[in-house]
């Protein structure tokens, strides 16, 4: 079957991710967590006290970012490693999701990540997810999703994940940031959050991974075969 691109964008915490996984588990393809580079950039710009409302400390600090996904056998995946360190944990953390949509609205953030991830995409066969993919970075591609889930289950899904690592976390904090999050993402001047016009919209609310991975995959191999 001929190798295409797909991408997934939508909401937070609505299960791109779970299914961009499965997906290019399943079809050997790679897969992206572009939203994984916005939060190694915002967690390097905390770290070095980054006043990110200065473009030239921008600049300069996006010079000494190096980004890389590293597949780990333990794990069995790609993890974001930021200048050799693996930070795909830390980088999941609230201090890290409070900020980052404010570091991912600025231009030369996004210009720096999107070339990035236009050349992962050059050999096709790859799945990303992410805000913009379907839009702006890979306009392009044969399969577009664009993921949403009512609000209250996508709250619950992520405070599940997070109180599992910090059992102190509360459901309000969780609900404000993915509220605060999509608000900006969707808002932003440069590259909001948008369903692309020829996307195909997936609501999961009521369905598990397993069901939403098996729709989606009826429609990359319809995208395949339209190829052939
Ligand atoms: O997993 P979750 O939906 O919580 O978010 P993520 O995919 O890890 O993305 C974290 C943040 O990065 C988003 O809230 C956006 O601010 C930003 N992002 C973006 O602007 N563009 C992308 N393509 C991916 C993420
Ligand atoms: O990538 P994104 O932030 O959109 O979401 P995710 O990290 O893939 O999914 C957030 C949580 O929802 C994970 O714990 C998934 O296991 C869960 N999920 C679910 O319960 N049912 C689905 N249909 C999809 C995801």
């Amino acid at each position: 079957m001929k190798k295409i691109i797909v991408t997934i964008d939508g909401w937070s915490s609505c299960g791109k991710s779970t299914l961009a996984k499965q997906l290019a588990q399943e079809l050997g393809y790679i897969y992206v967590d572009s939203g994984a580079m916005y939060r190694a950039i915002t967690l390097y710009f905390l770290r070095n006290h980054v006043d990110w409302t200065n473009p030239e400390e921008v600049h300069e600090a996006l010079e000494n970012i190096s980004l890389e996904f590293v597949f780990n056998p333990i794990s069995d995946r790609s993890e974001m490693h930021l200048n050799e360190e693996n930070v795909e944990y830390v980088i999941r953390d609230l201090v890290v999701a409070e900020k980052v949509s404010e570091v991912a609205a600025i231009k030369e953030v996004r210009e720096f990540a999107v070339a990035q991830q236009q050349q992962m995409g050059k050999g096709k066969g790859i799945v990303m997810d992410g805000r913009d993919i379907g839009t702006v970075v890979f306009p392009k591609a044969e399969l577009k999703l664009f993921m949403t889930a009512d609000n209250a289950v996508r709250v619950e899904r992520r405070f599940k994940e997070l109180f599992e690592k910090n059992p102190n976390i509360s459901l309000e904090e969780v609900k404000a940031n993915l509220e605060m999050r999509d608000y900006i993402d969707s808002n932003r001047e440069v590259s909001p959050l948008r369903k692309a016009e020829d996307a195909i919209i997936l609501d999961n609310t009521n369905l598990t991974p397993e069901e939403q991975f098996k729709k989606a995959l009826r429609l990359v191999h319809d995208s395949s075969k339209a190829m052939a």
